[in-house]
């Protein structure tokens, strides 16, 4: 089956335009928390600049994190490179969670392995790094991804369609250690049993597919390649998607996705016997600046809190931890742990606004909206419904917001992590509702800005530095 699958979507199906493929502020360590933020509401704006000095940029043994659309991606000057509205962002994310939960669903996390189910959305697919590839490498810009495994470049000669991309599509051909993996093999078996699409051509060469949604896909040959990461830092031998037949109409011409989620496939377990699956990132804080990703456990920040990696989502590609409780303007709500250990929390670094259980959402928002009256309100916008029109006020003053994990460890946000905003006029609480109590709660990025976010799995441990990044 699998076969004549793969055989058809290569050698057949190469309509070039056809969706055909149709697979199914800091941490504070005193008692007493700040109540309020102030902000200018001319800071809020969108910035055209690129920080020049930020740690990302000045460090060379980091790997940079830019958003596609801020100016540090030298892609908003690209016609090609579209905008999407605050509206169409907040859709894809909104594709993003639901994915997410109806992957995580409680039946499946008993009965069946969870990558047997649809695949995960790639959301806004706002960050990315850029990877060499071959030798002599290749520089390639990949979302990077917390929660799927697979990392796929396009490549030529792009048997079947590549899309646009920001850089020269890779080509193994001119790489001396690019190598194909046969079929059968056991590394090509792998990818039947981590959940993905496996297939074998007439010239015995391994094929893949994965499939984040109906029009975002990669399909083509496994292989192995010597990846750069920094120029001192690389790695022989990562075994990777050679794209034949590739959509990514979010990715924003990048080329492709670097998979840092848990299974086999995922860097972060092929380079275990290097960095012992530690891994940190740093989102940065402003649009106008660049974050770092970064490799092993040496130089974290003498700052840093861990939080213990929750036991629930273990045999999945998703980090879970433990969240206790929400604080609101200095003050937590005490909220019934229950209402957390229901649906479990993962975090993620794709998705983007906080999903909570609906009855925490209903106090963090009654007790924001209590603090919040001397502003007017403005209406609902896509998901978010707790808006403020900003218009009459050149400084906007909110309460804090703070997320208590187990263990004691109190992350308090970003001051640009509270409000999402579409317009000064229309500025929403950037936590959105989950559906069902036993949907999993979902720490977005928007809430990591600022924060060095360390994923130990090896100690079964995530950690949070605030300030960090700069
Ligand atoms: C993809 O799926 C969505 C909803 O599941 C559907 O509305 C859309 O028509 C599908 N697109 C294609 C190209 O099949
Ligand atoms: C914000 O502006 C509105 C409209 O001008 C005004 O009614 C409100 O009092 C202002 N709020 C603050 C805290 O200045």
């Amino acid at each position: 089956m699998a076969i004549s699958f793969f055989f058809f979507l290569l050698l057949l199906c190469s309509s070039k335009n056809s969706y055909g493929f149709q697979p199914k502020t800091t941490i504070i360590e005193t008692k007493d928390l700040p109540r309020v933020h102030t902000l200018q509401t001319t800071s809020l704006l969108p910035s055209t600049v690129c920080k020049s000095s930020s740690k990302a940029i000045s460090e060379k043994s980091l790997i940079k994190i830019v958003n596609k659309h801020g100016p540090c991606s030298g892609l908003s000057q690209d016609k090609a490179n579209i905008v999407p509205s605050h509206a169409e962002i907040l859709r894809q994310d909104q594709a993003r969670a639901d994915s997410i939960h109806s992957m995580l669903s409680s039946n499946s996390l008993e009965k069946t392995s969870l990558q047997d189910k649809p695949g995960i959305s790639i959301g806004t697919g706002k960050y990315q790094v850029g990877i060499g590839f071959g030798l002599p490498n290749t520089k390639l810009s990949l979302v990077f991804d917390t929660a799927s495994q697979l990392t796929w470049t396009q490549c030529q000669p792009c048997s079947v369609y590549c899309y646009d991309q920001k850089e020269p599509i890779f080509n193994p051909l001119k790489s001396s250690s690019y190598v194909g993996i046969r079929c059968p093999s056991a590394t090509c078996n792998r990818i039947s049993s981590e959940g993905m699409q496996k297939g074998c051509s007439t010239k015995s060469a391994c094929i893949y597919g994965v499939t984040y949604t109906n029009t975002t896909f990669s399909v083509g040959f496994l292989a192995q390649e010597t990846i750069s990461l920094t120029s001192s830092d690389v790695f022989q031998g990562f075994v990777f998607g050679c794209g034949q037949r590739n959509r990514f109409p979010n990715g924003g011409r990048a080329a492709g996705v670097l998979g840092l989620g848990r299974g086999w496939f995922s860097i972060i377990s092929q380079t275990s016997n290097k960095y012992h699956k530690v891994f940190s990132y740093c989102l940065p804080s402003s649009e106008a600046s660049a974050g770092y990703l970064k490799f092993g456990d040496g130089n974290l920040p003498s700052s840093i809190k861990f939080t213990p990696m929750s036991k629930l989502f273990e045999g999945t590609n998703y980090y879970g931890l433990d969240i206790v409780d929400i604080g609101v303007g200095g003050e937590r709500l005490s909220i019934d742990r229950s209402v957390f250990s229901s649906s479990g929390t993962v975090i993620d670094s794709a998705s983007l606004i906080t999903r909570l259980p609906p009855a925490a959402y209903s106090r963090v928002r009654r007790s924001f909206v209590a603090k919040m009256t001397n502003y007017p309100t403005a209406p609902k916008f896509e998901n978010l419904g707790t808006c403020y029109d900003f218009s009459g006020n050149s400084t906007v003053e909110m309460p804090t917001i703070t997320l208590y994990f187990d263990g004691g460890v109190e992350m308090p946000i970003d001051a640009r992590g509270i409000l999402y905003f579409n317009k000064i006029s229309q500025a929403c609480l950037a936590f959105a509702k989950n559906n069902e109590d036993d949907d999993v709660m979902i720490v977005g990025n928007f809430q990591q800005k600022g924060y060095e976010v360390v994923y130990d799995e090896a100690n079964g441990r995530v950690g949070f530095a605030a300030g960090a990044c700069s």
